[in-house]
């Protein structure tokens, strides 16, 4: 194991980093995952490029930052149930992860953050964007802030991964286990971060159905509107993929949303999710 001087490189004035200076098919010393988990909780995103690294290498990365959270819904990379395979095939049209979303916010306990690695990527095409949350809760205004302070949102994984929903979104064998999306999570609409302790958006249109005590249809206009300010450009980043580059994302402080622009060609990810740790 190595102690590695990273440096730290901002991708945009919103949020993400691309970090530089380390060779992941080492496990990173203590000191070191501490400085990555520490960047990763100041940017929200980070970024590594040029990591040519098994599968067994991927996961002993991962659980130098926290421990591993098997996905229940995705199709495991065989010889591997800690990696998720996130691929779209040349004939298929839907890609998973489409729309903006931040993973697992159907868990009681939300994920910590994800290690996506491209394995094989389009010749163009195949970004992902991610937004920041805390910015966006930075931006809206003191009265909005505090009629949300008050509110707790729930959130479900039932129409995205559920028996219908896996059926309508033609996902083919990508996504598993229907019958385990039945669980609902009730988290505050605006949570604090565990890690930086900063106030955070935490309602996403992947997975956000309604506000606790409040109708689909009463929710929906406030909820519509959080999406459209959160989604602003400004609080954006946005990540060009190329073989062996990495992204590790923050879910507790992030959204993230891969753009399906690739039509008739393969892109295949490798993702393993950190566990998180209680939100409130
Ligand atoms: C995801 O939503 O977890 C996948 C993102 C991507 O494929 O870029």
């Amino acid at each position: 194991m190595s102690t590695t001087q990273l440096e730290i490189i901002p991708t945009s004035g919103a949020l993400g980093a691309e970090l530089h200076g380390i060779d992941l098919a080492q496990p990173p010393a203590p000191a070191t995952a501490k400085a990555i988990r520490g960047a990763l909780a100041e940017h929200g995103v980070i970024f590594f490029r040029d990591q040519q690294i098994t599968p067994e290498q991927h996961i002993a990365f991962a659980e130098s930052l926290a421990p591993v959270n098997i996905n229940r819904f995705f199709k495991p990379v065989s010889g591997h149930a800690q990696i998720s395979e996130v691929r779209k095939e040349p004939d298929q049209t839907r890609n998973i992860g489409g729309g903006w979303h931040t993973d697992h916010s159907y868990d009681q306990i939300p994920a910590l953050g994800s290690v996506l690695l491209a394995r094989e990527v389009p010749p163009r095409g195949g970004d992902t964007v991610f937004a920041s949350m805390w910015r966006a809760y930075d931006a809206l205004s003191a009265g909005l802030k505090k009629t949300l302070e008050g509110l707790r949102a729930v959130h479900s994984s039932r129409h995205v991964f559920g028996a219908e929903a896996r059926r309508q979104r033609d996902m083919g064998d990508r996504l598993g286990n229907a019958h385990l999306a039945t669980q609902d999570a009730v988290h505050p609409v605006v949570i604090r971060h565990p890690d930086n302790g900063r106030r955070v958006l935490y309602v996403n249109p992947g997975f956000t159905t309604h506000f606790e005590g409040w109708t689909v249809e009463e929710s929906k206009p406030l909820l519509e509107y959080l999406y459209a300010h959160a989604s602003r450009q400004e609080f954006q980043t946005r990540f060009q993929w190329r073989a062996g580059s990495i992204a590790i994302w923050d879910n507790r402080a992030t959204w993230h949303l891969a753009v399906n622009d690739y039509q008739g060609e393969r892109r295949l990810m490798h993702r393993i999710t950190l566990e998180g740790t209680p939100i409130s």
